[in-house]
């Protein structure tokens, strides 16, 4: 199978992108191949494009972010569109606000794009059925974080030249991360072979229902993989302690040159970020350049979510 969309022109079906879910192979190699173009045109010194032109797009975090929101936030604008960014800390939110009836206050305003980050898992998906516009899932509870899993699957693609076939192995807690959840949908997807390593506390209760295969040992788990991927312990979703102490979980779970060793010779590393050193990833490991792709990611990052409002840009189809 190709890993590119050969399609003179795909019709790109989707009016939301709320998780990975109901994506197909073929809208898949469709966002990445139009990300490859984006990350060739930020590698210029005019970055600026104006698909987006007179468009709006409002950025609407209930929840901290780095990453997703910078990198949205420069993906409209390199697009062209006028940006908001809402954060939660200085709105009516904090007055009692529902989420409905933000959504509602701000669709009035006729924006073309909001991307939602909540606590609660679906927030996107009721947002989708209350406002006129395209809603993109910036991260949902433990849910999904489907441009994260997109961005990754690129990252990858660009250092392995495809995805299927290849071994996966997502670390940490696992339970916690919509990050997982969509990279098992996404990486399964694409016919990577995905193993999830994590401690009793941090599984999830049903892997055979993604098709990944669950390893409580960590040398095990990354035996002969192609990618390793390290996972933050998500510890504001978590209700109480899921493991004994940092150094202990460092000691098992934490990826060390030592444990990397099982892994194929040329694999690499990647971690959606934020980064905690020394307790899922040891500090030397995470910028080895050899072997982290971190900040590749992060550079994926803002291809794709250009990739993606290109294609649900309801006059723009490729
Ligand atoms: C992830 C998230 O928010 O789910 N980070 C990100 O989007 N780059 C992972 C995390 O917070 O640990």
């Amino acid at each position: 199978m190709s890993t590119k969309n050969t399609a003179p022109k795909y019709n790109y079906p989707h009016r939301h992108l709320l998780g990975i879910d109901g994506l197909s192979r073929d809208d898949v190699y469709a966002i990445l191949d139009v990300a490859e173009d984006y990350v060739e045109k930020n590698r210029q010194l005019d970055k600026k494009h104006p698909l987006l032109k007179g468009r709006t797009l409002i950025n609407l975090f209930f929840e901290d972010s780095t990453r997703t929101r910078t990198s949205f936030e420069l993906a409209g604008k390199r697009l062209g569109a006028d940006v908001i960014n809402m954060s939660v800390s200085n709105s009516s939110v904090k007055k009692g606000e529902t989420l409905i009836d933000t959504a509602m206050t701000l669709n009035a305003m006729h924006p073309d794009f909001i991307v939602v980050r909540h606590p609660e898992s679906g927030a996107p998906e009721l947002l989708a059925r209350k406002v006129n516009c395209a809603v993109i899932n910036g991260g949902d509870g433990s849910h999904e974080h489907p441009t994260q899993a997109l961005l990754d699957a690129l990252t990858i693609r660009r250092h392995k030249g495809k995805i299927e076939g290849l071994k996966v192995a997502i670390c940490g807690d696992i339970l916690h991360s919509r990050v997982a959840r969509s990279n098992m949908k996404l990486l399964t997807l694409l016919g990577a072979k995905v193993h999830i390593v994590a401690p009793p506390t941090l599984m999830i209760a049903c892997p055979e229902a993604y098709g990944v295969t669950p390893f409580h040992d960590m040398r095990k788990g990354i035996s002969d993989c192609d990618v390793v991927m390290t996972l933050r312990l998500q510890t504001e979703r978590m209700n109480g302690s899921f493991v004994p102490s940092n150094r202990e979980y460092f000691h098992f779970w934490g990826l060390d040159r030592e444990k990397m060793a099982h892994a194929k010779p040329d694999a690499i590393i990647l971690d959606p970020g934020p980064i905690i050193r020394g307790l899922q990833i040891d500090s030397e490991l995470a910028d080895d350049i050899e072997r982290s792709v971190i900040l590749d990611q992060v550079e994926m990052g803002v291809a794709i979510r250009q990739a993606v409002m290109h294609l649900l840009n309801p006059h723009e189809k490729i």
